[in-house]
């Protein structure tokens, strides 16, 4: 591999060792391009030059706004088109940040080329189209991962450190919801909205794949049948002309185009896993004051364990004789958790320092030369995958109104 020789910061690592500050010594440095430079690309493009890559470029809808956020994100260069991005020579690894629609053709493009891929979620709004991409990875022999982002916080994986090690007991019942309210109002509007090019699901695929990701990772079970409702609370946006994930500025007021909507708002959703637990989640787009509420709670013979992303610096722990909230302290948590926390107790860590040591633990695993299994949990295209397999049985349990299994 071409490339300047650069130190790396360490990053999490597969022996146990502290996520951050030590050097672990001298790499070529990965070269990294990203397509898709709103909300989300700019977070991967942070966490890029964080875990110590080479920055090769980015492309946006346009090859002048490429060039414009090339030199906001610290880049070399813009490129015209996405197309390009993903099969240049002098790219290791392509990261995807772009609308949904995109996503199968561009990582398909990508892994055709041999790249290395990091393609956001939903990984295809088709489940055969997302089976397809797993086997063209595992064809390509690349690492490729999918950015389920919340599995990175310590205390979520102290959680899954407590389930696993049967602290907690036999699992009872598990529930939570996902709650935003950027689409809350009739303005509110967004590429998501619209099927063509978000995909027949919109709240579910794009934040309850989040809840179902990591509650499937913190148990270690699954969810093997579902019972959902849907509701499209906003039958009719303004359209503002593609304003960007969460701004709730800039919107289109009377002079917009109004146009009918399709996809959901809400979905709540009844579940059974294959351990025959008993769950429940609520996921909505249109909750007002709740900005990012990724909240569960997982209760076994013994424990009770709740989390919350919006406050993640703690996990409660309920007993029937006392509780307690577990802060982050390295001092305390499981190694598998201590490993992910990069700061002192008392000084908070949080989403972005997520996506930090997602994209630090891709790396890894492309580096060890070992694929993404060298890494202990992290997220790839099976699970990506998984996840289309969930939202789909979803959307069919909506459509039959029955309980649906998940394939
Ligand atoms: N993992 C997470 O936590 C997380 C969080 C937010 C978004 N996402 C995912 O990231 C993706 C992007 O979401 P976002 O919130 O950043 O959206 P956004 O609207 O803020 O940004 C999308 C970007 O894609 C660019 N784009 C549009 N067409 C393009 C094209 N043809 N070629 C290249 N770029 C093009 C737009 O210019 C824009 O910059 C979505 O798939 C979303 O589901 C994941």
């Amino acid at each position: 591999m071409e490339g300047a020789i650069e130190e790396l910061p360490s990053g999490p690592s597969t022996s146990g060792g502290p996520a951050g500050g030590a050097v672990a010594g001298r790499h070529p440095a990965l070269r990294v391009a990203v397509a898709g430079t709103g909300f989300i690309g700019a977070v991967h493009a942070h966490a890029a030059r964080r875990a110590g890559a080479h920055l090769v470029g980015v492309a946006a809808s346009s090859a002048p706004s490429a060039r414009e956020a090339a030199q906001a994100l610290g880049a070399e260069r813009g490129f015209d088109d996405a197309g390009s991005l993903v099969t240049a020579p002098d790219v290791d690894v392509v990261h995807i940040c772009t609308p949904n629609d995109l996503h199968v053709p561009l990582a398909q493009a990508a892994l055709d080329a041999g790249k290395h891929v990091i393609c956001e979620k939903p990984l295809a709004v088709d489940a055969d189209d997302a089976a397809d991409l797993v086997r063209a990875a595992g064809a390509a022999g690349v690492v490729a991962t999918v950015p389920f982002v919340y599995r990175f916080y310590p205390l979520v994986r102290e959680a899954r450190a407590r389930v696993t090690a049967g602290a907690v007991g036999p699992l009872r019942l598990v529930h939570g919801c996902y709650l935003q309210d950027w689409l809350a109002t009739e303005d509110d509007d967004n590429w998501r909205v619209d099927p063509e090019r978000g995909g027949p699901s919109r709240a579910f695929a794009d934040i309850g794949s989040h809840w179902c990701d990591l509650v499937e990772f913190v148990t270690g079970d699954r969810l093997a049948a579902v019972c959902a409702d849907a509701v499209t609370a906003i039958p009719e946006r303004v359209s503002a002309g593609g304003s960007h994930a969460f701004e709730t500025h800039g919107r289109a007021g009377a002079d917009g185009v109004r146009r009918a909507v399709t996809t959901e708002d809400i979905v709540v959703v009844l579940f059974r896993t294959r351990d025959g637990v008993a769950g429940s989640v609520v996921v909505s787009q249109v909750s007002p004051g709740r900005k990012n509420r990724l909240q569960f709670e997982i209760a076994g013979a013994d424990a009770t364990l709740s989390f919350d992303q919006e406050r993640p610096e703690t996990l409660w722990v309920g007993g029937r004789e006392a509780s307690e909230v577990v802060a982050r302290d390295a001092a305390h948590l499981a190694a598998e958790a201590a490993r992910y926390s990069l700061l002192p107790p008392g000084h908070p860590q949080g989403y972005q320092d997520c996506f930090d040591a997602f994209v630090a633990d891709t790396y890894r695993a492309i580096r060890s030369g070992e694929g993404a299994a060298a890494v202990d949990g992290l997220p790839t295209f099976a699970d990506g995958a998984r996840a289309a397999d969930i939202t789909a049985a979803v959307l069919r349990s909506t459509r039959t109104g029955r309980w649906e299994d998940v394939s």
